[in-house]
């Protein structure tokens, strides 16, 4: 009996999500009648832009219910080609260099399966979105994390050693960082492209968190240094509001496109047709869509002052910067005599606040935890943080 149920061995190094874990314990809490607040996920609560939610009714209605092309609709293809060419000055052809995914997450796992060879050293910042580790590790690749600089920017020196000591076939990056809220500077974003360039090393840069940015700060899309060695991967979850609608999409030369792409064929063959309707209605209304986003940055911005504010003052928490995009706080935990894993349960058990251990973003980050504000209005954040705040031994 046992063989049968014996799992794949490029699982061996893989340990399942731990931001999922502690989701499902607090839903099992919430099941009690625990009045349990959510700072765990990545997952706004904010209402789906009326101008998606139109478009992807009438596609239903107009019956755009069947498979499309592998790469995604010419129509929203060349709506993201435009939008990177007229918003950075890039050169990307619609029909060749972008691939309409199922959330960044399948382009990420289709660009690792589609690119990496088992043994290929890929290096990935850290701290970082854990699944950059573990589907470079299902790919076989063996992973190195890089640290980011004390204050979350990308330390292009370790890099450029790492670089000079083997062979390297990727570097992950991601700015605005899941979990830090940082966003890396420019010059370093550029910097790092044109080394790996000069090294022959990909670059994945994970843009997802594009559009939330606060402070007046601007965004580096990667392939400004270089087109030829990067490869973008972006989503529509966090920016419009649809992270359960599951669409990304990836922009990379042909002949790095072209390997991903016949990944995604054989693993989902297209994202769904309405949803990839929908989003190409929203981009083609970029006056809409920039006014949509404006508003939900007030909203969470008005979050992100709260949550600095208030989760600072609990004892034994530190942030030793000011995170500046995405929806994420990562503070030091280790004032409380706790490591985050530790931290996280106790918050959970005894005051029904899910945060994230920092160990699922690097293992160098176990005395932190996450905070996400993206789905807890500002009145939530601070019963979570006064509930904290009174726990036992704080
Ligand atoms: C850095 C980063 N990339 C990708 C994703 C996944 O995006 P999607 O919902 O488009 O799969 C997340 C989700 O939290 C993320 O934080």
């Amino acid at each position: 009996m046992l063989e049968f149920s014996k799992a794949a061995s490029r699982l061996d190094q893989v340990s399942p999500s731990g931001l999922r874990a502690f989701f499902d314990l607090g839903a099992q809490l919430a099941a009690k009648g625990v009045d349990v607040i959510s700072l765990g996920l990545g997952d706004l609560d904010l209402p789906l832009p009326k101008i998606i939610e139109k478009a992807l009714i009438s596609a239903i209605k107009q019956g755009c219910i069947r498979y499309t092309s592998n790469k995604g609709i010419p129509e929203l293809r060349l709506a993201i080609a435009e939008r990177y060419n007229d918003t950075f000055g890039l050169k990307y052809a619609w029909d060749e260099e972008v691939l309409v995914t199922v959330g960044a997450l399948e382009g990420l796992l289709d660009i690792m399966l589609g690119l990496l060879n088992p043994g290929d050293r890929v290096l990935i910042q850290e701290p970082a979105f854990g699944y950059f580790q573990h589907q470079a590790t299902l790919a076989g690749a063996e992973v190195e994390q890089i640290p980011l600089t004390p204050r979350f920017d990308l330390d292009v020196d370790r890099f450029a050693e790492a670089l000079s000591q083997r062979k390297t076939r990727m570097i992950v990056i991601n700015s605005p960082c899941n979990p830090t809220g940082s966003i890396a500077s420019r010059s370093k974003v550029l910097k790092l492209v044109e080394l790996a360039r000069d090294h022959g090393c990909l670059v994945v840069s994970d843009e997802a968190y594009e559009f939330l940015r606060y402070d007046g700060k601007a965004h580096t899309c990667a392939a400004e240094a270089c087109q030829d060695n990067v490869i973008i991967v972006n989503s529509f979850s966090k920016a419009f509001i649809m992270t359960g609608l599951r669409l990304g999409y990836v922009v990379a030369p042909a002949a790095l496109l072209k390997p991903i792409a016949q990944i995604h064929q054989y693993n989902t063959a297209c994202a769904a047709a309405p949803i990839q309707e929908a989003a190409a209605v929203a981009l083609r209304d970029s006056k809409a869509m920039n006014a949509f986003i404006k508003r939900n940055l007030r909203v969470l911005n008005e979050r992100r002052k709260t949550a600095i504010e208030h989760f600072v003052k609990i004892p034994g928490l530190t942030l030793p910067y000011k995170p500046l995009g995405a929806f994420y706080l990562f503070p030091n935990c280790k004032g409380t005599g706790l490591n985050g894993y530790d931290f996280a349960t106790k918050v959970l058990n005894e005051a029904g606040v899910i945060v994230i251990p920092g160990d699922n973003f690097g293992s160098s980050f176990s005395d932190y935890i996450r905070i996400s504000y993206s789905s807890a209005p500002s009145s939530r954040l601070l019963e979570a943080a006064s509930r904290i705040k009174h726990l036992a031994g704080h």
